[in-house]
């Protein structure tokens, strides 16, 4: 299958390259002219322009080897040299029927899939989930969920932070408010199954911790040397560790499952440990690793940098591991466990040094080919002043904060709308996470991901306007008209296209699969979240110019059901490529 554009373009190509033109020319695009056409091409002006030539003689070559195509009603020359193309109706109600009967509504798969690992979201130990993470999360899941569909074998990672000075920074902190714990002792154990700390305790010591080591050099050595040892592996610090990953992680866990977001792979940071020491070692038979006032580093720095980039530090000088070294290492063993040949990053842009000299390293080595990892990288959520969000107080707002908050505005907004009233409570709050989850992943989504956007909750969750539940009230709108379609037991039939609102729904139904690939090769779900936002503005002109139920005919009937089924498929799959789901009622 293939879209009409698509098709098109190739069809101007042909004809440019007969009369011995660049195929480039014949890209097509669609109309700003809706009335007078579906299709444009200017590819005869910058012809024209190359050659000295008149440009409408150009066109007039090009749409005379385009007489003929039964797809075309119309081909007209306008202005300078524009040639308009109109579709016919047949070839309209043709492509509506094939998306109709795909099971992929007309979106295709990639030629030559690979095996990608997308690492995203990033959460990380003791810290509670803060809105910094939010938007890695909810793009990088779409990411990860459009690879997926496009055919590549996709692998979601959430790369926890779990291994880093922090985990000393705890042990420390812990041992220092309960001093006799068995944990702290030397020995092999065997260690208590009971965690002695909750994630309040270390959501509470992490900070004064994290404060204090800052200004207090004894204390900052002392979590240093921790973090050495935990990493060389002594069995109380491990004990310990072990429950502080699994306190953290049972509550991001949860709250990830609130936003839909769902990994393949938990790993963290610590499942590279096992890779350090190869890496280690290859690299310094590689001569990459140099000493540096103790420690060892990489220099990535290039020729022509435009600013300099510092070397990688692999080792400190307590020899304990860095955050690029479990980058680095992380990058063999996904190459070795996965044959992974792409990895894409998505996180915040202010990483985006880290990541330049973790790829590089990676590179030089030979771990990764050149150009088979990317930062895909992330604007932040500011608030009013323009600066990242941050709450009244000042401080981090908690990703769990946010949904409550949420939550508790699409319940507001729903009871506003008179919508779930006959729903039964745990329905109705199920249907208020759906909208809140609308809400803040639309939100974020419709922007293109390095742009960064301003917080407020009550456009966001706006039942009107660019947003999430406009787009989930759109959809269950058509799911209540099919349903009472099926009530009076008025079927789907054959598709036929002749009232203009029917034609730019086909036309908007087309441009699902230049969406999609749109996105995929920029990395940017934002061309998903245009495309969903124009089909339900597409369905709403048609639903208000062309009676469904009260077709004139049956026939007709038959026709604007299986369109406005087709419109709920396709959008229900573009909006779940976002991460977003659709209640059943509202
Ligand atoms: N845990 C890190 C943070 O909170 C983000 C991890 C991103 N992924 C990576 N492979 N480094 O900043």
């Amino acid at each position: 299958m293939t879209d009409l554009k698509g098709a098109l373009g190739r069809a101007l190509a042909d004809a440019f390259s007969a009369e011995g033109l660049n195929r480039d020319l014949g890209r097509v695009t669609v109309s700003d002219r809706p009335d007078l056409a579906d299709f444009q091409c200017n590819g005869a002006l910058a012809a024209a322009k190359a050659a000295k030539a008149n440009p409408r003689e150009i066109a007039a070559r090009i749409a005379a080897r385009l007489e003929g195509d039964a797809r075309l009603s119309t081909i007209e020359i306008a202005g300078p040299g524009f040639i308009n193309l109109r579709l016919t109706d047949a070839a309209l109600a043709e492509r509506a029927k094939a998306i109709a009967a795909d099971p992929r509504l007309g979106a295709e798969t990639v030629a030559t899939p690979r095996k990608v690992v997308i690492d995203y979201a990033g959460p990380n130990v003791a810290k509670a989930m803060h809105v910094g993470h939010l938007r890695a999360s909810i793009i990088g899941e779409s990411i990860k969920r459009l690879f997926r569909y496009r055919g590549d074998t996709v692998w979601g990672d959430a790369h926890f932070g779990d291994w880093g000075f922090q985990m000393g920074l705890l042990i420390v902190a812990v041992g220092e408010e309960q001093p006799d714990l068995a944990f702290l002792t030397p020995g092999d154990g065997p260690f208590p199954d009971e965690s002695p700390v909750t994630l309040e305790d270390l959501e509470r010591l992490y900070p004064t911790a994290a404060a204090r080591a800052k200004e207090d050099a004894e204390f900052r050595d002392r979590a240093r040397k921790a973090t050495a040892e935990l990493q060389a592996g002594r069995p109380g610090y491990r004990a310990l560790w072990r429950h502080f990953v699994t306190v953290s992680r049972t509550a991001l866990e949860r709250e990830f499952h609130a936003l839909n977001v769902d990994f393949d792979l938990w790993n963290g940071e610590s499942d590279a440990d096992p890779y350090i020491p190869e890496v280690v070692a290859d690299l310094k038979v590689k001569g990459l690793l140099i000493l540096d006032q103790g420690a060892q580093i990489v220099r990535v720095a290039r020729e022509g940098d435009k600013k300099e980039l510092p070397p990688l530090l692999v080792l400190s000088s307590e020899g304990s591991a860095m955050y690029g070294t479990t980058d680095l290492a992380t990058i063999v063993q996904r190459r070795r466990d996965f044959d992974a040949e792409l990895i894409l990053y998505c996180v915040d842009q202010r990483q985006s040094d880290h990541f330049e000299q973790v790829f590089r390293a990676a590179y030089l080595a030979g771990y990764a080919a050149e150009g088979s990892l990317e930062h895909v990288p992330n604007g932040t959520m500011n608030g009013p002043d323009g600066k990242p969000f941050k709450t009244r107080a000042g401080g981090v707002l908690k990703l769990h904060d946010l949904i409550t908050m949420a939550k508790e505005k699409a319940a507001e907004r729903l009871h506003e709308a008179g919508l779930g009233e006959d729903l039964a409570k745990d329905a109705f709050d199920e249907t208020a996470r759906k909208v809140a989850v609308a809400a803040l992943k639309f939100a974020d989504l419709q922007n293109h991901r390095t742009t960064s956007y301003v917080f407020d909750l009550d456009r966001f969750t706006s039942f009107e306007g660019k947003t999430g539940p406009y787009l989930l009230y759109q959809s269950v709108r058509i799911k209540s008209l099919l349903a009472k379609a099926e009530g009076q037991k008025a079927h789907a039939g054959a598709i036929a296209v002749t009232e203009p609102a029917e034609r730019d729904l086909v036309l908007t139904l087309d441009a699902f699969d230049a969406a999609l690939s749109e996105a995929y090769e920029r990395r940017a779900p934002n061309f998903i979240a245009e495309h969903a936002f124009r089909l339900a503005q597409s369905f709403s002109k048609f639903y208000a110019a062309c009676p469904v139920l009260a077709a004139p005919d049956e026939a007709t009937r038959g026709s604007r059901i299986a369109l406005s089924t087709a419109t709920l498929a396709q959008m229900e799959l573009a909006l779940s490529l976002l991460g977003i789901e659709v209640p059943e009622r509202m």
